[in-house]
């Protein structure tokens, strides 16, 4: 942990005194739970479940959360944590595994249970306190196990059951260690984050002081003290990320800062001039717009394979960013967009779990090639926490709301070869989905809303005259993380609304498709 600063290495007090560490054994919630606890305005990081009681004492957690996984605690090999962090005086919340790993430690066993149980239970909760204090003595819970604790140590006591799960939570009976076989992070827990409050404030006596409008002044102050006189590079996408970076910046360096927007001629409707006007009016920064929109062209003329399109995309923004850098004199680093789960998934965090999952989309050669010291300030934040920033840095909701849109851009959503005519096209017809979205109020309860032009041409019928004109695909999804989605369930009248105004609007247009394809097996781009 540690933005802005890539060299410090040691459990850090810069983001707050109150820190709750999560010690991941592979759980798909880690991230969950940690983010659960920041709302608690907690500070909360992950780390690898090996960590030692040493590296722990490091980070000074006012508590410490053990992590569901995958994993059966009496295979051979199945991951461990070291038994000293039970007595280090610190509250420990043990979760699914994390429960029967406590469970193990002191004797107790844990057993399979022959069907493995997914879904909502009910718990019956024995004392309504402590741990569950201002709970009703029954509640739902999410479980998702096949392990559970067939008996605890004398020195436990049950603290709740359901009908499959005899003993559904426990805690020692004078040590701060508590533990549950449900999981208090998801939604499908309704009072789990109650459950989590409790810990985190009751049992850990957190105070909740941990705020964006603090960590923003903290992150400005570090960043002026480190970039001195220098002056900071930051290339602007667009997105929510590089503008939060940005305005963070500005705020603590002001003129030092220079901001590049590579105009690749693949931005939605009016983005080039909503970032332009944003970035100059607003925050007065020095912004180098590169016109770049002739070079991708023509980079993408007669191509029409995807990955072949993503990779001279690539290129060629490397060539315009370095082109433009390398204008601007006295550049010392390099400001960039890099988030917690980037950094997490990526195993980059110090005492963070290995690289598991994915490489982000972005992670490229830039900053290595052009010889830049890296600033990366949100890397301790996820992608909610850096919205409520950049709301409180002044960014404007529109921006702060905008949905994700890929480092390619349009090329990825105009299928086969890339053509300005198609772009504009492509573009109206996007721009009709986006506000009929909007307008229909669901742009917030959407992940992703957009249009993608379909390489094919159909056959239709306008006043008395045959079109065979191009088709449209509409692709709306919800998601938490971007790695699974639905497609949204629309109303028929929005769809209706949307279908009607492209065909009418868009020339060239005259077929309009909603995708119902959830990913996986689809993925969220069509290319
Ligand atoms: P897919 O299509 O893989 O997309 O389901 C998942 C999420 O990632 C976005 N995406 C990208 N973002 N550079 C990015 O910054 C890319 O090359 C890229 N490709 C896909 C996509 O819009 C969705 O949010």
């Amino acid at each position: 942990m540690t933005a802005p600063f890539a060299d410090n290495t040691s459990g850090s007090s810069r983001i707050s005194d109150e820190k709750i560490l999560v010690l991941d054994f592979g759980s798909q919630y880690a991230q969950l739970i940690a983010r659960r606890v920041r709302e608690q305005n907690v500070y909360c990081e992950i780390v690898r479940h090996d960590i030692t009681v040493e590296r722990i004492a490091t980070h000074n957690p006012r508590g410490i959360i053990l992590s569901g996984g995958p994993s059966s605690v009496y295979e051979e090999g199945a991951p461990q944590c070291d038994p000293g962090l039970f007595s280090m005086g610190i509250p420990v919340l043990g979760i699914c595994y994390g429960m029967q790993l406590m469970c193990q430690a002191f004797g107790g066993s844990v057993k399979n249970t022959s069907h493995r149980e997914y879904g909502h239970a009910k718990i019956k909760i024995g004392a309504t306190e402590d741990l569950f204090g201002g709970l009703p003595s029954e509640t739902d819970v999410w479980m998702s196990h096949g392990d559970q604790v067939a008996n605890v140590a004398d020195s436990f006591s049950p603290l709740a059951s359901t009908s499959t799960c005899p003993i559904a939570a426990m805690r020692h009976k004078e040590l701060p260690l508590y533990a549950m076989q449900f999981h208090p992070e998801v939604t499908h827990t309704p009072l789990g984050f109650q459950i989590l409050r409790n810990f985190v404030i009751a049992i850990c006596e957190c105070e909740g002081l941990w705020k964006l409008h603090d960590f923003a002044q903290q992150t400005i102050a570090e960043i002026r003290e480190r970039v001195g006189n220098d002056r900071v590079i930051c290339g602007l996408s667009g997105g929510v990320d590089s503008s939060v970076v940005a305005a963070l910046l500005y705020q603590a360096i002001g003129p030092q800062l220079s901001c590049i927007l590579v105009d690749n001629g693949l931005l939605r409707k009016q983005e080039a001039e909503s970032v332009i006007s944003e970035f100059t009016k607003h925050f007065k920064t020095d912004l180098h717009v590169v016109a770049g929109k002739e070079a991708f062209l023509e980079q993408l003329a007669g191509i029409e394979e995807p990955q072949e399109k993503r990779r001279r995309i690539g290129y060629q923004f490397v060539e315009c960013f370095k082109a433009e850098a390398r204008k601007i004199e006295d550049a010392k680093y390099l400001a960039q967009g890099t988030l917690y789960p980037d950094v997490i998934e990526s195993g980059a965090a110090i005492d963070g779990p290995a690289a598991t999952i994915k490489l982000h989309h972005n992670v490229g050669g830039l900053p290595k090639e052009l010889g830049f010291e890296l600033i990366e300030p949100l890397r301790d934040l996820f992608k909610d926490e850096v919205r409520k920033l950049g709301l409180e840095l002044g960014l404007p909701e529109d921006l702060v709301w905008r949905h994700p849109f890929p480092g390619p851009g349009l090329a990825v959503r105009c299928l086969g070869e890339v053509t300005d005519d198609k772009l504009d096209v492509l573009r109206e017809a996007d721009s009709i989905v986006v506000s009929e979205i909007k307008a229909a109020g669901l742009y917030r309860s959407t992940s992703q809303a957009f249009a993608v032009l379909l390489p094919v041409r159909s056959v239709g019928v306008m006043g008395d005259a045959r079109t065979y004109e191009d088709a449209v695909a509409v692709r709306c999804v919800n998601t938490d993380d971007f790695m699974t989605a639905t497609w949204s369930d629309l109303p028929y009248e929005v769809l209706a609304r949307i279908s009607t105004r492209i065909i009418n609007e868009v020339k060239g247009v005259n077929r309009v498709c909603y995708d119902i394809s959830t990913k996986p097996p689809a993925t969220i781009e069509w290319e």
